[in-house]
């Protein structure tokens, strides 16, 4: 089965990730050689500060940027973002269904790295439960122990899927708490988040190599085949 990056920034140029195509070239071969067949590129969209056709734009010319080289290694690219929670985000289904990965009903959310108050996790909701769009919610990690079981258990409940950083399975000091949180069913998807070459490369390969130590081979198995569901 095909190992799918979830949560990439190698478009160039676009946000905090690659700096230049070069870089993206050898980020994509970087992840090629990690055996990743298709990654997501999700760019930091920020609603206050651009308006989402601008965003699109964007996000086009750096995609064209990139395949207009000759990409000898290259998975497959499907284009998405990571968009960042605003205010009553519930209300525009419509503009949000633009950001979903292509080809899917699949959107990514960085929430605020704080205890969300009640509107936040509401508006999540409302959003899960339109039925018109699945909400995977970015590195749940940075911000999970800062809401309470009650509050994960309603997201879970409504069909909110959680993607964790391929770093917290690969750091020893979180290494453990990955490994539990995919056993007790908190995390469904792996992204790398790799921003660039050396400034947080991708680590996605070894992260499935200690699931598969730690947690066995059916345990990476179902996560690959978990995650190819959602986009083929
Ligand atoms: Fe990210």
């Amino acid at each position: 089965m095909d190992i799918i990056d979830f949560h990439t920034h190698i478009l160039p140029e676009i946000d905090d990730g690659s700096q230049s195509t070069q870089e993206s070239v050898q980020l994509l071969k970087m992840l090629t050689e990690q055996n990743v067949k298709t990654v997501v590129a999700t760019p930091h969209f920020h609603p206050a500060a651009e308006h989402l056709d601008m965003f699109l734009q964007r996000r086009n010319e750096a995609y064209n940027r990139l395949i207009k080289r000759s990409l000898k290694y290259s998975p497959r690219i499907l284009l998405g973002a990571e968009v960042e929670y605003y205010d009553d985000i519930c209300c525009d289904i419509d503009g949000l269904k633009a950001l979903c990965i292509e080809g899917t009903n699949v959107l990514l959310i960085e929430m605020p790295n704080a205890k969300w108050s009640e509107k936040m996790t509401d508006d999540i909701l409302c959003i899960a439960e339109s039925g018109e769009i699945t909400v995977v919610l970015a590195h749940i990690e940075r911000y999970i122990s800062k809401q309470s079981n009650k509050t994960i258990k309603q997201l879970l409940d409504s069909g909110v899927l959680m993607q964790v950083n391929a770093t917290f399975f690969t750091s020893v000091f979180t290494k453990g708490r990955a490994l539990s949180m995919l056993q007790n069913g908190t995390v469904h998807l792996v992204g790398s988040d790799c921003h660039g070459i050396s400034r947080r490369p991708p680590y996605i390969k070894k992260a499935y190599e200690i699931i598969e130590k730690k947690n066995g081979a059916d345990a990476v198995n179902k996560l690959i085949s978990f995650s190819n569901s959602l986009i083929n």
